[in-house]
């Protein structure tokens, strides 16, 4: 699989995220390849606690940098290795929102892992490509500052993906429910 490059995200599609999403400060945001931080940045001012996974250490030194810059420094936790080597599980505090601007390719390889890995109901947005196999509860077409038409796909985990058949089939929940089980913690207010 061939590695994704840095192309940093709009400013536009993660202004309507962040109040699409109504992120606040009980919210984690997780960035997979997160760049020089821009796209936390904006979620770290809506109150939210950040995290940052970035294979590239200059990078990860460049977003630590921009939180201290702005006061923040205690608003991200910079995880600096591979996506694919991080237990997803295991990082404390849980992420609420999952954001990825990625390949087709490289999301289509992450998929088992955030399906397993992320807790249900966890919101994954993914910029510009939608995660094959999956559906998403949302998607936004927007145009950004530069005049560029772009997509914002939003999933819910363990409604998007297969893991909405072992809730229904455990009897946990009853598919017309779902979309209510799944959101019934945030309030959301995409248009
Ligand atoms: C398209 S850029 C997006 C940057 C940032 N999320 C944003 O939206 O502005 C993709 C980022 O993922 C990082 N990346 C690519 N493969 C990675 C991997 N396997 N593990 C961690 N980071 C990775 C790249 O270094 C790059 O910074």
């Amino acid at each position: 699989m061939s590695t994704v490059p840095w192309i940093p995200s709009p400013k536009t599609p993660i202004e309507y995220l962040k109040y699409g999403l109504g992120v606040n400060s009980s919210d984690v945001v997780l960035d997979l390849g997160c760049g020089d931080g821009r796209v936390l940045l904006e979620f770290a001012k809506a109150g939210a606690h950040t995290i940052c996974i970035e294979i590239n250490r200059i990078l990860c030194n460049v977003a630590q940098l921009a939180f201290r810059v702005h006061g923040m420094e205690n608003k991200i936790d910079v995880i600096c290795k591979d996506f694919f080597s991080v237990d997803l599980a295991n990082i404390k505090p849980k992420p609420t929102i999952v954001y990825a601007y990625l390949y087709p390719s490289t999301l289509e390889a992450l998929s088992n892992k955030l399906e397993n890995e992320l807790d249900t109901c966890t919101i994954i947005a993914t910029l510009d490509f939608p995660i094959r196999g999956w559906s998403p509860v949302f998607v936004k077409h927007i145009i950004d500052e530069n005049d560029h038409s772009r997509t914002v796909w939003i999933y819910v985990n363990g409604f998007s993906n297969p893991k909405a058949r072992q809730l229904t089939e455990s009897g946990m929940v009853g598919l017309a429910d779902l979309p209510n089980y799944c959101t019934c913690r945030r309030k959301l207010f995409l248009l």
